[in-house]
């Protein structure tokens, strides 16, 4: 059954992505930011991501239980917000009380999305996996997680929207807005170079390990918007493709 498209997910599907890169706040970026990719300012931490201190108020992990459930949240947020903890070290300048709530909060839409869809049209569908439906649907569904959650945690309503600026678009949009939606995106897609996002984006894609990881370094690490990850993922990429034995000569 095809689903049906809401008035507002249709306007959002047909943006012109180029039209955000015309955007006056990723155009304010591009020229705060004119090195690409960015570099660090404060330590890049590189070992595995399973040695950072566990992160994030225990009240918002709390709050956002029953939406850690769906597509792997409970494994993706936790690991997603321990690299964007270590991003906001390599990036001291950056609001880290922004990053970290938006990181913890950025894909608690997919709970509330058509279960049935999630991976065959989000990861199985071909084409590019930006522009499906329920890629939309799901950043939609987080922003009104978000409204839900933050107020009753002390957020005032500015800081709401703040944080709603970086998830709406976090995978549709090609261009990050500010430096914190730029970790944010960072530490979204390195948890792909990490063994559980290795282990469960290869059952999602249906990919073998070996074309799994070739896949995220020609397309993911040349995304990345900040030096310290780039770091980060070719670690990751060098301690799994030998643990993973995906170099045989
Ligand atoms: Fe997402
Ligand atoms: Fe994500």
């Amino acid at each position: 059954m095809t689903p049906e498209i809401s008035e507002e997910i249709a306007t959002r599907m047909a943006v012109d992505p180029q039209a955000h890169a015309e955007d006056p706040r990723a155009m304010a970026f591009e020229t705060e930011f004119p090195v690409r990719p960015i570099p660090a300012r404060g330590p890049v931490a590189t070992g595995p991501i399973s040695l950072t201190p566990a992160t994030g108020d225990d009240r918002l992990w709390r709050a956002i239980e029953p939406e850690l459930r769906a597509r792997a949240n409970d494994i993706h947020l936790p690991i997603s917000a321990a690299y964007a903890a270590r991003l906001c070290d390599a990036y001291p300048q950056a609001d880290r009380e922004l990053v970290m709530v938006a990181i913890i909060l950025h894909d608690t839409g997919w709970a509330h999305v058509d279960q049935s869809r999630v991976i065959s049209e989000g990861f199985r569908s071909g084409g590019d996996w930006r522009k499906q439906l329920i890629r939309f649907e799901h950043e939609v569904e987080g922003c009104k997680v978000a409204r839900r959650v933050l107020p009753s945690l002390g957020y005032d309503q500015a800081f709401v929207e703040r944080v709603c600026t970086i998830i709406d678009g976090h995978d549709t949009r090609l261009v990050a807005y500010s430096l914190e939606d730029a970790l944010v995106r960072d530490a979204d897609r390195l948890w792909r170079f990490d063994g559980p996002g290795i282990a469960l984006s290869t059952q999602w894609t249906g990919l073998d390990v070996t074309t799994y990881l070739d896949d995220v370094e020609r397309r993911f690490v040349p995304e990345l918007i900040t030096e310290a990850a780039v770091q980060m993922a070719r670690q990751d990429l060098d301690r799994h493709q030998a643990l993973l034995r995906t170099r045989l000569s």
